[in-house]
């Protein structure tokens, strides 16, 4: 029998959609300021980037915050908390069916019920990437915008160049981890479940 759940009220697609927006502008003016070559001349376009990378980042703070005081005020948060004993065996066996089982034709191993909104591999990666990397990024990028990076050359310890390639590696993290959450989007046909809220049953989980 087929149901549908309604797992995405309304501040959570809300949240996501200024995230997502946000995420794909700090990406691409990251990039921007990273590539700048002043030397050739590019140096004004990285000044624009820089500008409108800052704004994005400060906006996407309050909305990271909004996210995070969502989860721990209404029954969202449960959905990211899991039973770490057998955690991993469960998340290969849904790596399995994404990469395999999914193209033969077989049943998701942890299908989309009024439970269970997120199999174990959405469940790990939304859980690290909104509790781990996504805070350490806005720590960083804080840091270093209220930080000179002339500041550290005289006492001999670069702190500006440790939280600049911090913040890379966070950034490139984040990066890979929208392009597996596009493939298992597309892929598990479950785009819209995040514009209607609406999940439908024998999803592969989310
Ligand atoms: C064009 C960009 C994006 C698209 C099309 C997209 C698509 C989706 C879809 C279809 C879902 C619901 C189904 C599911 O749970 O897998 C979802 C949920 C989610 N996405 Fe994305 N996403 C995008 C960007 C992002 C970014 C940049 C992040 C984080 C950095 C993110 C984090 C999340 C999280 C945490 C959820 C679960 C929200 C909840 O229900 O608590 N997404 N996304």
């Amino acid at each position: 029998m087929s149901s549908n759940y309604y797992h995405y009220p309304v501040w959570v697609r809300l949240w996501h959609l200024v995230n997502a927006i946000l995420c794909i502008l700090l990406i691409i003016t990251g990039l921007m300021i990273f590539l700048h070559d002043p030397v050739a001349g590019t140096a004004d376009v990285a000044a624009g980037g820089s500008r409108l990378h800052n704004v994005s980042g400060i906006i996407l703070t309050v909305s990271y915050l909004g996210f995070f005081a969502g989860n721990l005020f209404t029954e969202n948060g449960k959905h990211y908390r899991t039973r770490l004993r057998g955690s991993f065996s469960r998340f290969l066996k849904q790596v399995r069916h994404y990469l395999y089982g999914q193209f033969r034709g077989e049943e998701a191993p942890f299908p989309v019920d009024s439970e269970r909104k997120f199999n174990p591999v959405q469940k790990g990666t939304y859980a690290g990437v909104m509790y781990l990397v996504v805070p350490f990024l806005i720590i960083t990028g804080t840091l270093m915008m209220h930080s000179d990076p002339a500041d550290g050359l005289s006492s001999g310890f670069d702190i500006y160049a440790v939280l600049d390639i911090l913040h890379i590696v966070l950034a490139v993290i984040v990066t890979l981890f929208l392009l597996v959450h596009l493939f298992i989007s597309i892929t598990g046909r479950h785009l819209m479940s995040i514009v209607s809220g609406w999940s439908r049953s024998g999803q592969a989980g989310g």
